[in-house]
C-alpha cells in the first residue's frame, strides 16, 4: 500500500502535463483601444465576483462594439481562496498570452481547483460553443507491455460513466454540470478523470460538448498516458494521477477482476495452495519489497528536501499562441534528471550559468541550463522571454523544450545534442554560430541568456 502510494507520488513529480493554456481567437483590437480599456477594467473584478455568485459569474462592460463580455466558473466543491486565485491568474494569461485578440478562453486550474475564463466581443451566454478545440496529449505513451484493447475498453466505459454523471444535472446549482471519477484499471492502478460544462447550455448541449472533446483526445492520442481537450463550453481531462485537488470526496471504482491466463499466476495459485514457497523464499520477498521501497523512500526525500517550501508540484504549461509548445517542467523532475545538479552532471559553465547533462524517467535526454540566481527578473518577464525563444526555433539552433521556475530557479531545457554543436550554442563561440547570432541579432530585444549574444 505504501508502496503504492509513493510510487504514484513520484508518478506525479515526475510526468508533464498541461495546466493553463489560453486559446485566442475571433478579431483583432489595438492594444489602445477602448475594448482594450473595458477588458483592463473588467478582468481584475472576476476573481472576486465569482467567489461572492458561488461559483460562477458572467459580466460585461462597455459600450458596443466595444463591449467586454466575460464568463467565469471554478469546479464544484472549489475552496474560496483557491477559485480566487485561479481566477486571478488566467485572467492574467489571458491578458498577456492574448494582447491584441476579442475571444479567448482558459479553462485551467492549480493544485486545488480548476476553473474558465471566458471573453469575447459579443454575449456567448446561452450558447453552445464547440469552437475552437484546444487538446493537449501528455508526452508519455502507454507501454507496449500493457493490454491497449483492455486499456481502451475500460477507459471508454469510464468516460461513459463521467460523462453520464457530469451531465444528469439533478441540482439546480451552477456548478450543476460536474463529475470527476476515480476507478482502478486491469493495466494501472488508478485513473482519473474530471469533466466540466457551462451552466448556461443545456444538458444536451453538455454532452454534446464533452462527447466532442473526448473525440478530440481519441482521435489523435489513444495510448498517451493521459490529456486534456476542452472547447469554450467545456472541459475533460484525464491523467493517472491526481490533479486540482479535485478527487478527494470520490469513490473510488475497482478494477474489474482479472482473469486468470498466464502459466504464471495458475503455478504461484497452486504453490499458494500447497505451501511450498518456504521460509527462505518469503524472507527473500521480504528483503526485496524493503530494498524496492527504501529506494522509493530515499529518492522521495531527496527530491522533497530539495523542493521545500516550492508548492507547485508536478506541473507543466504550455502556450499555443504561435501552435508552439512551451512546457513548464516541473523542478522535482529536473533534480531528479540532473541527479541534483550533481557536479558529475556538468557539461560546462558560463556567465549566465551552468549547464548540465540530465536524463528523464522516461530515457530522454536533455541539457539543463541552470540561470544564475538573482538576474532580477520577475516571473512573467522569464516567461515572456521563454515564450519568445520558443518561437524562435530554427534548423542551426539547439531546440529549446521547455523551462522551470519554480522558487528562485529559473531554468532552461534543451534538447540533448551529444556532439559538439551544443557547445557551439551554449556557450558560446560566436564564430561558430554565425547562423545562431544572426538570428538573434534580429531579435535584439531579448535580453541575452546566452553567452554568444554578448
Ligand atoms: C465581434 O467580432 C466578430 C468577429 O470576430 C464580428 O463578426 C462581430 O460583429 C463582433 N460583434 C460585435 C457586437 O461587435
Ligand atoms: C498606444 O498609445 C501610445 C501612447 O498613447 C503610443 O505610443 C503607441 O504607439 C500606441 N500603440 C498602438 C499600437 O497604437
Ligand atoms: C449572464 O448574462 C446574461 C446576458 O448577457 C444575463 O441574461 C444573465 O442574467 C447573466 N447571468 C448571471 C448569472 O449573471
Ligand atoms: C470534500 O468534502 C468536504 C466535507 O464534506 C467538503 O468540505 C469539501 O468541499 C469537499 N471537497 C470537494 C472537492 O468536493
Ligand atoms: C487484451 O485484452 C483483450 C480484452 O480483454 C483480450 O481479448 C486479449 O486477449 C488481450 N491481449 C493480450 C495480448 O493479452
Ligand atoms: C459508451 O456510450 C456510447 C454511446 O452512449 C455507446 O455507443 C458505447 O458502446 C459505450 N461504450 C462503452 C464501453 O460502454
Amino acid at each position: 500500500m505504501g508502496k503504492i502510494l509513493c510510487l504514484s507520488l513520484l508518478l506525479v513529480l515526475q510526468t508533464l502535463d498541461v495546466v493553463n493554456a489560453v486559446k485566442c481567437f475571433g478579431s483583432s483590437f489595438n492594444v489602445n483601444s477602448s475594448y482594450a480599456q473595458n477588458r483592463q477594467k473588467l478582468f481584475p473584478t472576476l476573481a472576486d465576483k465569482v467567489v461572492t455568485n458561488h461559483g460562477f459569474y458572467n459580466a460585461s462592460l462597455g459600450q458596443s462594439p466595444d463591449r467586454v463580455y466575460a464568463l467565469v466558473i471554478c469546479a464544484r466543491g472549489y475552496d474560496k481562496d483557491a477559485c480566487y486565485n485561479c481566477v486571478q491568474s488566467l485572467t492574467q494569461n489571458t491578458q498577456t498570452d492574448c494582447r491584441s485578440r476579442m475571444d479567448s478562453f482558459i479553462w485551467g486550474g492549480n493544485d486545488d481547483v480548476t476553473c474558465l475564463v471566458r471573453s469575447s466581443n459579443q454575449s456567448t451566454f446561452g450558447n453552445l460553443q464547440l469552437k475552437p478545440p484546444v487538446v493537449w496529449p501528455s508526452p508519455d505513451t502507454i507501454e507496449s507491455s500493457k493490454n491497449l484493447t483492455l486499456f481502451e475498453q475500460q477507459w471508454e466505459e469510464m468516460v461513459n460513466r463521467t460523462l453520464e454523471a457530469a451531465t444528469k444535472a439533478e441540482t439546480s446549482s451552477v456548478l450543476k454540470y460536474y463529475s470527476a471519477e476515480k476507478a482502478g484499471f486491469t493495466e494501472f492502478p488508478d485513473v482519473y478523470m474530471l469533466m466540466q460544462c457551462t451552466p448556461d447550455i443545456t444538458s444536451r448541449d453538455c454532452k454534446q460538448c464533452l462527447e466532442d472533446s473526448v473525440m478530440y483526445f481519441r482521435k489523435d492520442y489513444m495510448g498517451r498516458k493521459g490529456g486534456m481537450a476542452s472547447l469554450p463550453s467545456c472541459y475533460f481531462r484525464w491523467d493517472l494521477y491526481s490533479f486540482h485537488n479535485a478527487f478527494d470526496n470520490v469513490t473510488r471504482v475497482p478494477a474489474p477482476p482479472p482473469r486468470p491466463r498466464s502459466q504464471e499466476k495458475q503455478s504461484c495459485i497452486t504453490e499458494k495452495k500447497g505451501k511450498s514457497i518456504g521460509y527462505g523464499g518469503i524472507i527473500a520477498i521480504i528483503v526485496v519489497l524493503t530494498f524496492i521501497n527504501l529506494l522509493v523512500f530515499i529518492g522521495f526525500i531527496k527530491v522533497y528536501a530539495r523542493r521545500g517550501k516550492l508548492n507547485n508540484v508536478g506541473s507543466a504549461e504550455y502556450s499555443d499562441s504561435d501552435g508552439q509548445f512551451m512546457l513548464r517542467f516541473d523542478l522535482g523532475m529536473i533534480l531528479m534528471a540532473t541527479d541534483d545538479f550533481s557536479s558529475e552532471n556538468t557539461l560546462g559553465q558560463g556567465g549566465f550559468g551552468t549547464v548540465y547533462k540530465g536524463t528523464f524517467s522516461n530515457g530522454q535526454e536533455v541539457a539543463v541550463k541552470r540561470l544564475t540566481k538573482g538576474s532580477g527578473q520577475g516571473d512573467l518577464e522569464f516567461k515572456n522571454e521563454v515564450s519568445l525563444l520558443t518561437r524562435l526555433q530554427h534548423r542551426n539552433l539547439v531546440k529549446l523544450l521547455g523551462f522551470c521556475n519554480e522558487g528562485d530557479e529559473e531554468i532552461l531545457v534543451y534538447e540533448f545534442v551529444p556532439n559538439s554543436s551544443l557547445d557551439h550554442f551554449i556557450f558560446g563561440e560566436p564564430s561558430k554560430t554565425a547562423a545562431n547570432l544572426d538570428i538573434f541579432r534580429t531579435f535584439s530585444k531579448i535580453k541575452c541568456y546566452f553567452e554568444l549574444c554578448r
